[in-house]
C-alpha cells in the first residue's frame, strides 16, 4: 500500500485533480493502521521539503484546481469590492454627507474712492482690491468657532454706492458635515462678521476697521442661498449681464428671449450713485407655473439675496408696471424654459423722491385732489417716506381721504406690513382690502406721515381728498359706516352689506315680511324665487331691466334684472340668455347603491355618502396624503381654501395632488398633478383667514368622459342668496371630531343650515363680510381639520341645480353646540374667480 502510495505521489506532480484526490483519500486509510506508516510519512516529509520547486509546482497546480478557482476569484473579487467600496466611502459619500452651504453677502467698505475699474472683475485693480477684501473675510471666519467649515470667499462685485465708499458683494461657501448644518443660520454667519467689526468700531462712529479695511457695520447683510445660485454665477454661468444706467433719467433697454437658450440668466444692474433704479416690465411671456419652471425674481441687491427679493414674476403679464429699489443696484434673476419666451422692459436710474407736500381743501366736501403713493405709479419699495401737510379753509372742516382698495385701521401689537401712518401722532397701519373706504381725520391742518414697511414691493395707492363738516360727516339722509363710506339711510338693514363691513347691518330687527303694508317689500323677499307673499306680488316683474346694484342680477349685455338667483336656474331671464350659458354644472346623478348610508359619527355628524352624489369634490393631497378638499369649477380649474397653501413649503404645486371622482380614499377617477395655486392677493392668515380663497390650475383637464362622476359645480352670481329653501350640505374626509383624530375613509356628509351674518358675528366676532356660518345649534353637525377648502354646497328650491356657497374655512373646535363653522363667502368672489378662470 505505502509503495503504491509513494508513486501515487511521484506521479502526481504534473497529474491531472482526480488523481490528487485519490491520493488523499489512500492518506486518510492508511493513516490510522500503522507505526511505520507514520514513520513514512515523516520521511515523507522530510523529503518533500527538500524538492522545493516540485512543491510550487504542486501549489500551482492545488491553486488551478477548478473549485479552488472559484474560492480564490470570490476571494479576489471580494476584496478588490472591498477596497473599491473605502474608496468611494472615502471620496463621495463621505464627501456628500459634507455638503457646501453657500451664502451671498454684501458689506460697504468705507473711506475708499470707488474707481470705474472696480466694474470690471478682470481688471487688475479689481483683482487686488478683492483680494484685500478676502483675506479679510476669511481672516475673519479662520478665527471664528466655524474656522473648520469655512472654506472660502468669493468677492463677485464691486459697486459705487449711495452712502460713498465701495460697496462689496460676495459669496462665502461652508464645508458642513449634514448634521451640523442647522448651526449655519444666516443670523449667526451674519453675527461673526458683524461682532468682529463691533470689536473695532471707533469713535462711536459705525465703521469698524478689520485689518485696516473699514467696514459699516450697519451695512453687512448676508443670506444663505441655493447652490445652484452659486453654481450659475461663479462656475461657467450662461449668462450674466452688467447694465449700467450712467444717465439718470435714460432709458436702458432690457429684453430676453429664451431662444437665446437663456435657461437661467443673471442681469446686474447698477445706477448712478446717490439714484434708484426702476425697472419697467411691459410684458412678460412665460407659461404660468408658480414659479416652478418659468420665473423672473427681482432683487434689491446684486446677488440673490433671499431677505432682498423685491418682486416675483411667475405669471404671464403683458400689462406694465413698475418696481422702484432702495439703493442703486438691482439683480433680475431670469428662469425661462424651452419654448418662446421673453420678457421685454428698461431701467432707468431714477432720482430718490422727496415725497412731501402742503396740500390745501376747498370749502365744499367734494374731491379736491390726489395724493399718491412715492413713486406712483411704482410699485412701492421697502423703504419709502412721504409727508403731506394738510390744511382745511375752516376749523370746522376735517380731512377725509378716499381710498379705493386701502384701509388705514389703529395699530395693534401687530406691526404694519403694508404701510405705516402717522397721523397726528397717532399710528395707523395700511393694509389692502376689495372696497372703497373713507379714512377722516378731524382736523382741519393734520399731518399726515407715511412710510413704506413691507419686506417686498407691494401695490401703490392712491386716495383722492376733500374736506369734511366734522360735526356731521356725511350728507343728510345718509349713514356713516364704519369704512368710512356714507350710504342712505334707508339701506340700513335692508340685508345687503352696502357699507363693504357690513356695518349698516348690525343691531337689525329680523326682516318682516309686511305683504299688506304700503312700505316697500324687504329686498331680501323681492324675487328671490320664492313666493313669500301669498299674492305673490314678491316675485312679479322680476325679469324686467332695472338699474343694477350688488342685489341685481346682471346679464352678460350689461343689463340688470331684479331676479336674483337667475343664474343656471333653467329659466332664459336676460334677453340675451346669458344666464343660462356655461351651467353644466350642479346636478349629480349619484348611482344606485346598495343598501342604504350607514348611519357614523363622521366628518362631524355626517354619515357616509354615495357614488357621485358630491360629483364636484375633491381631495386634495400634500406629499401623498390628504391635507384639505375642494371642488371642480371647470375642467381644468379647482377652488379651494388659501389657508391650505399659505406657509411657503404647502404654495409649491408640485406637492400637490387632486383626487377626483372619489368617495373611499385610494379609488380616485382621476389623480390630477396641480399647475399652478392662485391664492387671493388679500388672504390674510393674522385676520381670521380673512379672503380665504384659492385657485388651483390643473397640469391635464380630466377626461369629459368621467362625467356625471366627476363634474363641476355651480358659481353663484355676486347677487345670490341663500333662502330658507335652499339645502346645504358640507361634505369631506376631515376629522370625525375634535378629539377623534382619525380620517375616514368614505366621504362624509352632513346637512348643515346657513345662519344669519347678526348671528354668526355674535358668535364669531371676527367674521368678516366676506365670511359665513354654518351648523345646527347643537353642533353636532360640522366640518372638522381636513375639511378645510372643500365645499359647502347649496341646492336650489325644487331640486333644482347645486351651488357652491361656502368653502370650509376655520371654526373653534369642531361640532362645538351653538359654535357654527366659518365659511368663506363664494358669492362675494365671483368676479375675482371668473377673472382667473375664464
Ligand atoms: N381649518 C380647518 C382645516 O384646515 C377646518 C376647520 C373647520 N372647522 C369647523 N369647526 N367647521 O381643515
Amino acid at each position: 500500500m505505502g509503495s503504491q502510495h509513494e508513486e501515487n505521489e511521484k506521479t502526481s506532480s504534473n497529474d491531472d485533480a482526480p488523481q490528487q484526490d485519490a491520493a488523499s483519500i489512500a492518506d486518510v486509510s492508511v493513516e490510522v493502521s500503522t507505526v511505520d506508516h507514520m514513520l513514512q510519512k515523516l520521511r515523507r516529509k522530510f523529503r518533500k521539503t527538500r524538492r522545493k520547486p516540485k512543491g510550487l509546482k504542486r501549489l500551482l497546480a492545488y491553486l488551478l484546481n477548478i473549485p479552488h478557482i472559484a474560492v480564490i476569484t470570490t476571494a479576489v473579487v471580494f476584496v478588490v469590492v472591498v477596497i473599491i467600496w473605502s474608496l468611494l466611502w472615502v471620496f463621495i459619500f463621505r464627501r456628500e454627507s459634507n455638503t457646501g452651504v453657500y451664502f451671498a453677502g454684501m458689506f460697504r467698505v468705507a473711506q475708499v474712492e470707488f474707481i470705474p475699474e472696480y466694474r470690471q472683475a478682470e481688471s487688475h485693480e479689481f483683482a487686488s482690491m478683492a483680494n484685500k477684501i478676502q483675506h479679510v473675510v476669511s481672516n475673519v471666519y479662520k478665527m471664528s468657532s466655524l474656522s473648520k467649515l469655512y472654506k472660502q470667499t468669493v468677492i463677485s462685485d464691486l459697486s459705487n454706492n449711495n452712502k460713498g465708499g465701495v460697496l462689496v458683494h460676495f459669496w462665502m461657501v461652508f464645508v458642513v458635515p449634514r448634521l451640523k448644518r442647522p448651526a449655519m443660520c444666516d443670523e449667526c454667519i451674519g453675527a461673526i462678521f458683524r461682532d468682529s467689526v463691533h470689536t473695532s468700531l471707533r469713535n462711536r462712529s459705525s465703521v469698524g476697521y478689520l485689518l485696516g479695511l473699514p467696514v459699516d457695520i450697519d451695512s453687512i447683510l448676508i443670506n444663505s442661498v441655493q447652490r445652484s445660485d452659486y453654481t450659475s454665477s461663479v462656475t461657467g454661468s450662461q449668462c450674466v449681464d452688467k447694465l449700467y444706467a450712467n444717465l439718470p433719467g435714460a432709458r436702458v433697454p432690457l429684453n430676453v428671449f429664451s431662444s437665446w437658450g437663456g435657461v437661467s440668466c443673471q442681469m446686474k444692474l447698477t445706477g448712478v450713485p446717490g439714484f434708484l433704479i426702476r425697472l419697467t416690465i411691459t410684458s412678460f411671456h412665460i407659461e404660468p407655473s408658480d414659479c416652478v419652471n418659468d420665473a423672473l425674481v427681482v432683487y434689491d441687491a446684486l446677488l440673490p439675496m433671499r431677505g432682498r427679493i423685491l418682486h416675483r414674476l411667475c405669471e404671464p403679464t403683458s400689462s406694465s408696471f413698475s418696481i422702484v429699489t432702495t439703493s442703486n443696484v438691482m439683480l433680475l434673476s431670469f428662469r425661462m424654459t424651452n419654448g418662446n419666451k421673453s420678457f421685454r422692459g428698461h431701467f432707468e436710474a431714477i432720482a430718490e423722491e422727496i415725497c412731501m407736500s402742503q396740500i390745501e381743501t376747498r370749502l365744499e366736501p367734494e374731491i379736491t385732489g390726489q395724493i399718491y403713493s412715492p413713486f406712483y405709479p411704482s410699485m412701492l419699495p421697502p423703504q419709502c417716506s412721504c409727508t403731506w401737510k394738510f390744511k382745511t379753509p375752516k376749523s370746522a372742516l376735517g380731512v377725509a381721504l378716499h381710498f379705493q382698495n386701502y384701509v388705514l385701521k389703529p395699530k395693534d401689537l401687530k406691526g404694519c406690513d403694508s404701510g405705516w401712518w402717522k397721523v397726528n401722532e397717532m399710528i395707523f397701519c395700511g393694509s389692502y382690502v376689495g372696497h372703497r373706504t373713507v379714512f377722516r381725520i378731524a382736523d382741519h391742518s393734520p399731518d399726515v406721515e407715511f412710510r413704506c414697511s413691507s419686506r417686498n414691493s407691494v401695490q401703490p395707492f392712491q386716495a383722492s381728498y376733500s374736506s369734511y363738516n366734522v360735526s356731521q360727516p356725511c350728507p343728510e339722509s345718509h349713514f356713516l359706516c364704519n369704512s368710512g363710506l356714507c350710504v342712505e339711510k334707508s339701506r340700513r338693514c335692508d340685508g345687503l352689506d352696502d357699507c363693504q363691513d357690513e356695518s349698516d347691518e348690525v343691531l337689525c330687527s329680523r326682516p318682516t315680511k309686511n305683504c299688506g303694508g304700503n312700505r316697500p317689500l324687504h329686498p331680501l323677499f323681492v324675487c328671490n324665487g320664492e313666493t313669500d307673499c301669498h299674492d305673490g306680488r314678491d316675485e312679479v316683474n322680476c325679469t324686467q331691466e332695472t338699474t343694477c346694484s350688488a342685489i341685481r342680477y346682471q346679464c352678460r349685455s350689461g343689463s340688470c334684472i331684479l331676479k336674483k338667483n337667475a343664474k343656471c336656474d333653467d329659466v332664459p331671464d336676460c334677453q340675451d340668455h346669458s344666464d343660462e350659458v356655461d351651467c353644466a354644472c350642479g346636478r349629480p346623478s349619484p348611482l344606485k347603491r346598495v343598501g342604504s348610508s350607514k348611519v357614523t359619527e363622521r366628518i362631524v355628524g355626517g354619515v357616509n355618502s354615495g357614488e357621485g352624489k358630491w360629483p364636484w369634490q375633491v381631495s386634495l393631497h400634500f406629499a401623498g396624503s390628504l391635507y384639505c378638499g375642494a371642488s371642480v369649477l371647470s375642467s381644468d380649474w379647482l377652488i379651494s381654501a388659501a389657508h391650505c397653501f399659505s406657509k411657503e413649503r404647502f404654495s409649491d404645486p408640485r406637492y400637490w395632488s387632486a383626487h377626483l371622482g372619489m368617495l373611499t380614499q385610494g379609488s380616485a377617477k382621476y389623480v390630477a398633478e396641480i399647475q399652478r395655486i392662485v391664492v387671493h392677493e388679500y388672504y390674510n392668515a393674522y385676520n381670521a383667514f380673512d379672503y380665504d380663497i384659492a385657485l388651483l390650475q390643473l397640469k391635464k383637464s380630466w377626461p369629459p368622459s368621467l362625467s356625471p362622476l366627476v363634474q363641476p359645480v355651480c358659481l353663484p352670481s355676486s347677487s345670490h342668496t341663500v333662502t330658507e329653501s335652499h339645502r346645504c350640505w358640507v361634505t369631506g374626509w376631515g376629522y370625525r371630531s375634535e378629539d377623534n383624530k382619525v380620517l375616514p375613509s368614505v366621504l362624509q356628509e352632513a346637512e348643515v343650515s346657513i345662519l344669519s351674518q347678526n348671528d354668526c358675528k355674535k358668535i364669531h366676532s371676527l367674521v368678516s363680510p366676506r365670511m359665513l356660518c354654518a351648523g345646527v345649534p347643537s353642533g353636532e353637525r360640522d366640518a372638522c381639520n381636513g375639511d378645510s377648502g372643500g365645499p359647502l354646497s347649496c341646492q336650489a328650491p325644487g331640486g333644482g341645480r347645486w351651488f357652491l356657497i361656502g368653502i370650509v374655512s376655520w371654526g373653534v373646535g369642531c361640532g362645538r353646540e351653538n359654535l357654527p363653522g366659518v365659511y368663506t363667502r363664494v358669492n362675494k368672489f365671483t368676479s375675482w374667480i371668473y377673472s382667473h378662470i375664464s
